[in-house]
């Protein structure tokens, strides 16, 4: 018999972002299935007002709802601030949201300062800036707004040059004091990790949320007797994949599914 536990996971972002969110999901949970919701036609989100978000935000929750799943991932730290507090009021399933990996990161406790990485939106609304204020004691928190970015990583550019130039444009000049650890809070930036950590040196931290986020998502379903105990074997290969994820595009869904695959299976390591 077809329980709710046998619901798929609904996972989105503004584009292909939520991959990296959606990469852990699968290793924490890999006998779910997940329907993944790149709202392309809107992206970025990040260079937007928290208004128009929070609005866009409920209508990918709504196109996910429609298509029966069982609870929503905001696989974006941009939607999470602006509408995960109106989400939970309004809807009816289990809502988990990001943020900044910022706890982590100053609890390593390392000298310098903490770099945190993500869309001018984030970093403006007072979600970020709550979170920042209860660190601010412990280490320098310095936001970099990153505009542009995104679309870099939309375009598939997640290595190469063009990255290369962009950060050394936007963190060479905070590099004269020592960097404790940079915060990825944006999910499209964990694809552009080696990156980071290229110019930053291999021996600083880059942490992100997505294992929290995996971790919480477990424990919600859990505590909401959601989990699905079917005979899913875990995946191990491109095909067994695409067999637990449906990907949608609310755009030039021709190229961004294909884009989804390739970072998809780029993060879980089985080749494009
Ligand atoms: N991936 C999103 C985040 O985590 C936002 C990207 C955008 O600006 O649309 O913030």
């Amino acid at each position: 018999m077809f329980s709710h536990c046998d619901r798929p996971i609904g996972v989105f972002d503004s584009g292909v972002g939520g991959i990296s969110v959606l990469a852990e999901l699968l290793r924490v949970l890999p006998r779910e299935r997940y329907i993944y919701f790149a709202d392309t036609a809107n992206a970025p989100y990040g260079s937007k007002d928290a208004a128009e978000v929070q609005a866009l935000a409920m209508q990918a929750a709504d196109y996910l709802l429609d298509h029966g799943v069982k609870c929503l991932v905001v696989a974006c730290n941009t939607a999470t601030s602006a509408a995960v507090a109106k989400m939970r009021d309004t809807l009816d399933v289990p809502i988990i949201g990001m943020e900044p990996a910022v706890k982590p990161a100053v609890e390593m406790h390392r000298p310098g300062v903490v770099l945190v990485m993500a869309t001018p939106l984030t970093l403006k609304e007072e979600k970020f800036r709550t979170l920042a204020s209860r660190f601010s004691e412990s280490a320098e928190i310095v936001s970099v707004p990153c505009p542009g970015l995104v679309e870099l990583i939309e375009s598939g550019y997640i290595e190469g040059d063009e990255i290369l130039s962009y950060l050394r444009d936007r963190l060479g000049p905070l590099l004269k004091k020592p960097v404790a650890a940079v915060v990825l809070g944006c999910t499209h930036y964990v694809f552009i990790r080696r990156e980071v950590s290229h110019l930053i040196g291999d021996d600083v931290p880059v942490v992100d949320g997505n294992a929290g986020t995996a971790r919480q998502v477990k424990a919600v379903l859990q505590r909401e007797g959601l989990l699905r105990s079917g005979d899913l074997m875990p995946f191990d290969n491109p095909t067994e994949l695409q067999n637990r994820v449906t990907i949608f595009a609310s755009a030039n869904a021709d190229k961004t599914i294909p884009l989804c695959k390739q970072y998809l299976a780029r993060e879980l390591g089985l080749g494009a």
